[in-house]
């Protein structure tokens, strides 16, 4: 038996549901719980507005950019946070006014920039001096006024999580560095060109289990507002932490609960802030904290095939009908997730074996190394894959020519619908044009 962590807040289904699930749309199936989703917005809004009442959470919709979740996640109270004119391409579509967004991206484009500006964008999230002078150059006098720009800050705290997810390092590509004075010359160079300048921004990384970096980021944004007003005369009006705040993918992950997170973080930048006369709105943007949990990913037992091991002398292979292009991230991070197999919810718990669970990719494809699963496994069964719901549906690809896997929704009541449909074989092969001498 899997042991669940002190208090698992993850969004599982029964077995009567995930076999209608199965039976309707197939497998692999992305799975999101409406009601859970909801509620951790809720939990995570009550718990910022409780400590910081000029609070604004921004849905970082990279984590999951369906329509529906979009539109969910703006209807619950959040603004959304995109990354790319794609992202916000989806949340206008959701019915998001495009002055409920604001635009991240380390190297944005002009076109990114002027689709934003003539959507008005409600704030952008500038990266680089670059980004400066073409955002100088491209706004009318009108938009000089109107445009928020807030500054993407490099902090330089070091996080502990995978090195793919940390970004407020010293060394990194994102945005302007306050200890080297980058940061400050940025700020003064907004003044000087008389943009709006809005406020300052830092995210450190994900998944992370331990916020000390977020407090100390979120702290040192907030001295260097302190700074800027003193050495230029500026009065931020907004500060951005970003996101962050880590989920329990298995029993061994033990985020910190989102109330005693937010109290951490407001104490951070509001005694940073003291006597300063600096009252500004803080932001959050977190994605994988309000989605992560709220989702699953069925899939089905096809081959199980028990080989010879160097290092186990013997390992069970469970080959299911996913992959590394439904789920990248133990490819890419060597993540852990927690694997169970759909039960009556009356069966007694069987033994459980260490099992490695394979995707159909044609690389080792392991998705799941040595997890336990219930010793009579077998070929057919159903198997549920928690705290799916962030950069899986996100982050899929085609790999192989594989359709990516639909999303079904279980709403309030029970019932459920796709919110997104698998992938069609047409539409893999619209894109494709063969010169016409090629026959
Ligand atoms: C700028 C920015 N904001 C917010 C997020 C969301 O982070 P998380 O999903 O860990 O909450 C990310 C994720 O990488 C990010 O890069």
């Amino acid at each position: 038996m899997i042991s669940a962590p002190i208090l698992d807040t993850r969004f599982r289904l029964t077995e009567t549901v995930a076999l209608d699930l199965a039976k309707s749309y197939g497998t692999p199936l992305y799975v999101v719980d409406e009601t859970h989703f909801r509620q951790r917005i809720q939990t995570y809004l009550t718990a910022f507005r409780t400590a910081y009442p000029r609070s604004e959470i921004s849905y970082a919709s990279k984590a999951n950019s369906t329509l529906a979740l979009v539109k969910m996640a703006y209807q619950e109270g959040c603004t959304i946070d995109v990354a790319s004119e794609g992202e916000f391409r989806v949340a206008l579509a959701a019915g998001v006014p495009g002055n409920k967004c604001h635009l991240h991206g380390n190297n944005k484009q002009i076109e990114e920039l002027q689709f934003a500006l003539a959507n008005d964008i409600g704030h952008i999230v500038a990266d680089s001096f670059e980004e400066i002078e073409m955002l100088n150059d491209i706004v009318t006098p009108e938009q000089r006024k109107s445009t928020k720009i807030v500054l993407r800050l490099a902090p330089g705290v070091d996080p502990v999580t995978h090195a793919k997810i940390s970004t407020g390092q010293a060394d990194t590509k994102f945005g302007f560095n306050i200890a080297d004075g980058s940061a400050e010359k940025a700020a003064a160079r907004c003044l000087e060109l008389a943009l709006n300048l809005y406020g300052f921004h830092c995210h450190v990384g994900s998944q992370l289990l331990d916020p000390e970096a977020q407090r100390s980021g979120g702290e040192l944004i907030a001295k260097f507002a302190v700074d800027i007003k003193e050495k230029h005369g500026y009065t931020v009006q907004y500060l951005n932490v970003g996101g962050g705040l880590g989920v329990a993918y298995t029993s061994g992950d033990q985020p910190m609960g989102m109330a005693e997170y937010c109290r951490l973080i407001v104490q951070a930048v509001v005694s940073a802030l003291e006597g300063s006369g600096i009252d500004p709105i803080l932001g959050q943007e977190p994605g994988r904290s309000l989605t992560a949990e709220s989702g699953v990913t069925l899939y089905r037992v096809g081959v199980m095939k028990t080989v010879p091991s160097k290092a186990l002398g013997q390992r069970t292979y469970v080959g299911v009908d996913g992959g590394l292009s439904d789920n990248p991230r133990p490819a890419l991070y060597g993540s852990k997730y927690t694997v169970e197999r759909v039960v009556p919810a009356t069966s007694a718990d069987s033994e459980t074996k260490n099992m490695t669970v394979s995707g159909k990719h044609c690389e080792t494809d392991k998705l799941f190394d040595e997890t336990p699963l219930p010793a009579d496994l077998k070929v057919g069964d159903l198997i549920q894959v928690l705290c799916t719901g962030a950069y899986n549906s996100s982050m899929a690809s085609n790999y192989n020519r594989y359709p990516r896997p639909a999303t079904a929704l279980i709403r309030k009541d029970g019932t459920h619908t796709l919110i997104q449909r698998r992938d069609s074989w047409e539409e893999m092969l619209a894109r494709e044009i063969v010169p016409t001498d090629l026959g």
